[in-house]
């Protein structure tokens, strides 16, 4: 899809499609359109009781003029400015409804809130929208294919925001692709080769550790849970360094177990479908990367991913283990399911030893955070309110929902204490995602800010809304990324 501004009016233009946003009760914004076109509109409008309400859309054909259809996506009410998502999923929903009806130039107007954020936001949603991961199909299926767009014209646009939403969309639906690719083809090498191919495309720095280097090391967390699969563990480092003086630096750090069996803990059937997503967190990374080479900001940039297969082979480690992890800490395994947090300990260390002064990492670690938040929010964890705090206001402009969740109950933390090591794996059932952060802690270098991001659920959708569809969704991407930039401009 080409997306490019323009400074044609709407009784300018022609071509296929000319999408309005409407918030609800604004019925009024028709009245750009050429007074005929007004008319049906108003009238298919009313007759089929489009009000403007958040994620609808409507459909209108033109039997005459030089605009095939005219689609209103609807932005909502309430009260103060519209959240950006509204822009995000109302530009989704026309894309997506620009490929049934087969129109393949479509403009897009958003009048007087065309401020650069909402700009970037259309940019952003129409790329998401169009992401499909259909490379396994070798037939096309019996519906007719939708029409991908060709040309979006962005009314009144500035083309450093299209640029920016553009480049923050193609992120995420790299993520997407690389988190939708199944375990047999993306094992902890395959996914190390990715990260090298992006890193040398994009011009990063990138040194990828393997088991053997691991071992000279002593990173047993991460050798452990990849030693019951045939598949050994690799350990992605990946760096962006400006020109110049840098500014600083922060890391990002990602969970990448590219298949997530539970080890001897073996996971009902269930439970296992979709655990080829449970590298969603090192995904994420990669695709973080991606975009900060793409954006060039003036401090550091690293990003850690720990790869390994969780599988029951002979080789498996077992419950009741002791391995002594990278920083010297020593874990009892009491559940090898619980395999995340080990993979973690050794990366969030590995990670610290560089450095930085603010780590995220981001992890589908715990079932217990889906039940606790659902499948649309990630739980957001920390040592530092004011980071916390920031990364909270970049989500609030993403439309990705974190929620904090407390780690300074002690009491809960007992329950990670072992008999015979300094730290247990697992915690149980109860406070499950709480004391699965409370592990990682132990491993974050003295000093560091850090963000834990437990994804889980909300790394994959299994609806179509908005702008995702089935699948992965490269949740946490953005609001990484907006982090950044809202970092960047201090
Ligand atoms: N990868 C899973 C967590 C998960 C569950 C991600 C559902 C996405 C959707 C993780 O490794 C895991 O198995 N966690 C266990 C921990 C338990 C054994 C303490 C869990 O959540 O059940
Ligand atoms: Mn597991
Ligand atoms: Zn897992």
């Amino acid at each position: 899809m080409r997306i490019a501004t323009t400074g044609l009016g709407p009784s300018e233009w022609g071509g296929d499609a000319m999408v309005l946003f409407v918030p609800e009760g604004g019925m009024d914004l028709l009245d750009q359109l050429v007074p005929e076109a007004a008319a049906l509109v108003k009238m298919k409008a009313s007759r089929l009781k489009f009000t403007g309400k958040e994620d609808s859309i409507l459909a209108v054909e033109l039997e005459r003029g030089p605009v095939g259809s005219v689609y209103l996506a609807g932005l909502g009410g309430g009260d103060g400015p519209l959240p950006l998502d509204r822009w995000r999923r109302g530009m989704a929903l026309a894309v997506r409804q620009a490929g049934k009806d087969r129109r393949v130039k479509m403009m897009a107007l958003s009048g007087e809130a065309a401020t650069p954020e909402v700009v970037a936001a259309l940019a952003e949603g129409a790329l998401l929208a169009e992401y499909a991961f259909e490379k396994y199909k070798t037939q096309v299926e019996p519906v007719e294919k939708p029409e991908p767009l060709e040309e979006l014209l962005v009314h009144g646009a500035d083309a450093a925001s299209l640029e920016k939403g553009s480049l923050r969309a193609a992120a995420q639906n790299y993520a997407r692709d690389l988190a939708n690719e199944p375990g047999n083809v993306i094992s902890p090498a395959a996914l190390a080769g990715k990260a090298l191919a992006m890193a040398e495309e994009w011009g990063l720095d990138c040194e990828v550790l393997d088991e053997t280097r691991m071992r000279e090391m002593g990173m047993n967390g991460i050798l452990s849970v990849g030693s019951g699969s045939h598949n050994p563990p690799r350990l992605v480092h990946l760096a962006y360094r400006p020109e110049g003086v840098s500014k600083g630096r922060v890391a990002f750090v990602g969970k990448g177990i590219t298949f997530d069996s539970g080890g001897l803990n073996i996971k009902p059937g269930d439970y296992m479908r979709s655990m080829k997503g449970d590298k969603t967190g090192a995904c994420n990374v990669l695709a973080v990367m991606r975009a900060v080479a793409g954006t060039r900001p003036d401090f550091e940039v690293h990003g850690f991913a720990g790869a390994a297969e969780n599988m029951p082979g002979g080789g498996a480690y077992r419950p009741d283990d002791v391995i002594r992890m990278f920083n010297g800490k020593t874990v009892e395994v009491d559940n090898t399911d619980a395999e995340g947090r080990v993979v973690l300990g050794d990366v969030l260390a590995y990670a610290s030893g560089s450095k930085p002064s603010v780590i995220i990492d981001m992890a589908t670690l715990t079932g217990a955070c889906v039940v606790a938040l659902g499948p649309y929010t990630a739980g957001a964890f920390g040592n530092d309110r004011e980071l916390v705090a920031s990364f909270r206001e970049a989500s609030a402009k993403t439309g990705e929902r974190f929620w904090e969740l407390p780690m300074d109950d002690d009491r809960l933390k007992k329950k990670i204490r072992s008999e015979i090591a300094d730290v247990l794996n697992s915690g149980g059932r109860y406070g499950g995602a709480i004391t699965a952060a409370m592990f990682l802690r132990e491993f974050v270098g003295e000093g560091i800010k850090w963000l834990h991001l437990d994804i889980a659920g909300v790394d994959t959708s299994d609806e179509e809304y908005g702008y995702y569809r089935k699948g992965a969704t490269g949740f946490g991407v953005r609001t990484c990324l907006e982090w950044l930039e809202m970092r960047m401009s201090r």
